[in-house]
C-alpha cells in the first residue's frame, strides 16, 4: 500500500526534453510523461482507452501524444481530441492525467486526488536551483521496496560499516548518539560527531589533512523524502557554535519514489556552497556520492532478496531503528487514514 495523496518526484526536468515519451511506472500505475511543444510536462495514464496500447509507444504532436497503435490522439487533459477516420469523438473518450508541477529542476507527480494536490506540500529544497549552490544530480533505479532506503538514510549507524571507504572515518561514529525528533509527519535526526578524522570524500572535497568537527542533520517528509545538512570544519573553530566559516557545507537530498512493491526511482542531489566555478569539484562530489548511494542501494537489494515484499515483521530491531520505526509508525497512520477516507 502507497500513499497516494502526496507528490512525487517525477523525473529530472532535464531528462524530459520536449517531444520524447517517457514510460514510467508510479506506485504501479504506468504513466507516460512528455513534454509538450509549449514547454508543459504532462503525465497522462500509459494505457490507451481504445485498446490498452501504452500511450508512451506513440509520439509526440505539437501539445498531444498520438497512439503508435491505431493513432488516437490525446491532449495534456488526456482527452481524446483525434480519431482517424471519423469526426464524432465519444465524450467518455479520454485517459487519466496527473497532477504535475516543475520546481527545483524536478518535475513532481501527484497520484492521488487531482483536486487535493497542493502546490504548496510540495518539499522546499530550493539548493537544487538556487545560484548560490551548485547541485550535482543523479537517479538509481533501485530492485527494492522505498521504506528500505528511507529506513537506510534514517539510519546514521550504517555508515561506519557500510561507507567506511566514502563517508565514514572512524567506527566510533557508530556509537555517537542523535538526537530525534517527530512531528506528525516528519522525522529529524541530527548528531555532531566532534574531532575525529574527516572522511575520505570530504576530506577530498574540503583539503582537510587534520581533525574535524563535523555535523549530520537529516529530516525526512512524508511520504519519502530527505534532506540532509551535512559538512565538517576544522575541529575547534566553532561549527557547533554555529560558525562553518572553517569548513565545508552540503545539502544532500533523496527524492524517493515508490515504483511497485520491490522496486523504487532514487532521484539524489548533492548540492555544495563552495567552489561554485570548479567542474572538477562538481564530478569529485557527483562520483564521491554516486558511489556512497551505490554502496546503499547494493545492500537494499540484496536486503530484498531476503525479505517478503518489503515487510520488516518479525526482524529484531536495535535502538538505532528508533527514527526508521518512528518513520514506519507515522507512514502506516497516513496510509490507514487515506483508506479510511478515500
Ligand atoms: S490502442 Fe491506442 S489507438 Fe488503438
Ligand atoms: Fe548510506
Amino acid at each position: 500500500m502507497f500513499l497516494k495523496n502526496a507528490w512525487y518526484a517525477a523525473i529530472w526536468a532535464k531528462d524530459l526534453p520536449a517531444g520524447e515519451p517517457v514510460a514510467k511506472i508510479f506506485l504501479n500505475q504506468p504513466v507516460v510523461l512528455f513534454r509538450t511543444a509549449s514547454g508543459t510536462s504532462v503525465a497522462l495514464e500509459d494505457r490507451c482507452c481504445h485498446r490498452a496500447a501504452p500511450l508512451s509507444r506513440g509520439i509526440c504532436l505539437e501539445n498531444t501524444i498520438e497512439c503508435g497503435y491505431h493513432g488516437l490522439r490525446f491532449d495534456a487533459t488526456g482527452a481524446c481530441v483525434h480519431i482517424p477516420g471519423q469526426t464524432h469523438i465519444p465524450p467518455g473518450a479520454r485517459v487519466r492525467s496527473y497532477p504535475l508541477c516543475e520546481r527545483h529542476n524536478m518535475v513532481w507527480i501527484w497520484m492521488g486526488d487531482a483536486g487535493c494536490a497542493d502546490e504548496n506540500k510540495i518539499p522546499d529544497y530550493y539548493w537544487l536551483d538556487d545560484p548560490a549552490w551548485v547541485a550535482a544530480t543523479g537517479y538509481i533505479p533501485m530492485q527494492g521496496h522505498y521504506q528500505l532506503l528511507v529506513d537506510n538514510l534514517l539510519d546514521f549507524t550504517h555508515v561506519s560499516y557500510l561507507h567506511k571507504n566514502t563517508l565514514s572515518a572512524d567506527p566510533a561514529e557508530a556509537t555517537v548518539p542523535v538526537k530525534v525528533e517527530r512531528t506528525e509527519d516528519t522525522v529529524s535526526v541530527a548528531r555532531w560527531i566532534l574531532g575525529l578524522d574527516a572522511p575520505p570524500l570530504f576530506a577530498k572535497a574540503g583539503g582537510f589533512d587534520g581533525k574535524v568537527d563535523r555535523w549530520q542533520t537529516t529530516t525526512w517528509r512524508a511520504p519519502s523524502t530527505l534532506a540532509f545538512d551535512v559538512g565538517c570544519a576544522r575541529a575547534g573553530t566553532g561549527a557547533p557554535e554555529g560558525d562553518r566559516t572553517h569548513g565545508i557545507s552540503i545539502w544532500s537530498m533523496h527524492l524517493i519514489t515508490p515504483e511497485t512493491e520491490t522496486s523504487t526511482h532514487y532521484h539524489w542531489g548533492y548540492v555544495r556552497n563552495f567552489a561554485l566555478d570548479d567542474p572538477a569539484m562538481t564530478k569529485v562530489l557527483h562520483d564521491g556520492a554516486e558511489a556512497t548511494f551505490m554502496e546503499d542501494v547494493t545492500m537494499i537489494e540484496a536486503q530484498q532478496k531476503n525479505l517478503a515484499g518489503g515487510s520488516i515483521d518479525g526482524l529484531m530491531d536495535i535502538n538505532a531503528d528508533n527514527p526508521p520505526l518512528q518513520m514506519r509508525r507515522i507512514m502506516d497512520g497516513l496510509i490507514a487514514a487515506e483508506a479510511a477516507n478515500p
